[in-house]
């Protein structure tokens, strides 16, 4: 099959098309650090250790497309794709990334979407994270854009086991030895185990105070 030529217009539509979704990144991570440091005034307390952001390439979002059975187009990224804009928020404990949430949901200029709750109910291999698929309005000169942004809250230990799982599954082309896949299990519940210990020892230390 032929490649479809891909002209210089099309190539600037996909760049204006991306920087909205940078712009609704830029949205979401200033509400995120607001929250953030007003938490450190008032609590005398961080919630987020680090936040990471990045934005699907157009070589991505087509290939995601095809994969969904669907043409590729800016329309069909638009309603299709939920992750154009991913962002990461990496906190120190569990509790952290429900009062997180807790505060995101009731911003009323944000749309909930999804809350895909991997904490509650890890996937069948040990991951474990709470997804939000929000809409958020991107305020431009002659409109107002509504777009959908993904985030992925997860603890350290959390993100840990995630970046290796990643890893090998990409190493070993999606076909992980079982063996590997058994140990990996048994670190999910050991990045768990260590999740609980932490929260309830800073749980004690507060009484100290
Ligand atoms: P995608 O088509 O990949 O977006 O999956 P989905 O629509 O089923 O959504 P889901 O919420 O399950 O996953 C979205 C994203 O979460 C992925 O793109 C990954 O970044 C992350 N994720 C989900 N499952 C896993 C997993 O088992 N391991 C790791 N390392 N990351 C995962
Ligand atoms: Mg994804």
């Amino acid at each position: 099959m032929l490649e479809p030529i891909i002209t210089t217009d099309d190539i600037n539509e996909w760049k204006n098309f991306l920087l909205l979704y940078k712009f609704a990144l830029d949205e979401i991570n200033t509400k995120l650090t607001i929250l953030n440091e007003e938490f450190q005034l008032i609590h005398s307390y961080n919630p987020i250790e680090h936040i990471k952001s990045r934005l699907k390439t157009p070589k991505s979002i087509s290939d995601k497309l095809r994969r969904k059975g669907h043409e590729v187009s800016m329309e069909n990224a638009k309603e299709y794709i939920y992750d154009i804009a991913g962002i990461r928020v990496i906190t120190s404990f569990t509790s952290d990334i429900y009062n997180l949430v807790a505060l995101i949901c009731k911003q009323n200029d944000i749309k909930v979407v999804e809350v895909k709750d991997y904490i509650k109910n890890p996937k069948p291999n040990g991951y474990r994270s709470l997804h939000l698929l929000l809409e958020i309005p991107v305020f431009l000169s002659d409109r107002v854009e509504s777009l959908k942004v993904e985030i992925q809250l997860r603890t350290i230990a959390m993100d840990f086991w995630a970046s290796l799982e990643h890893k090998i599954y990409y190493k070993f082309e999606k076909t992980v030895p079982s063996h590997i896949t058994e140990q990996l299990r048994e670190c999910a519940d050991l990045a768990n185990f260590l999740d609980e210990k932490m929260l309830s020892i800073n749980e004690e230390i507060k009484k100290y105070k």
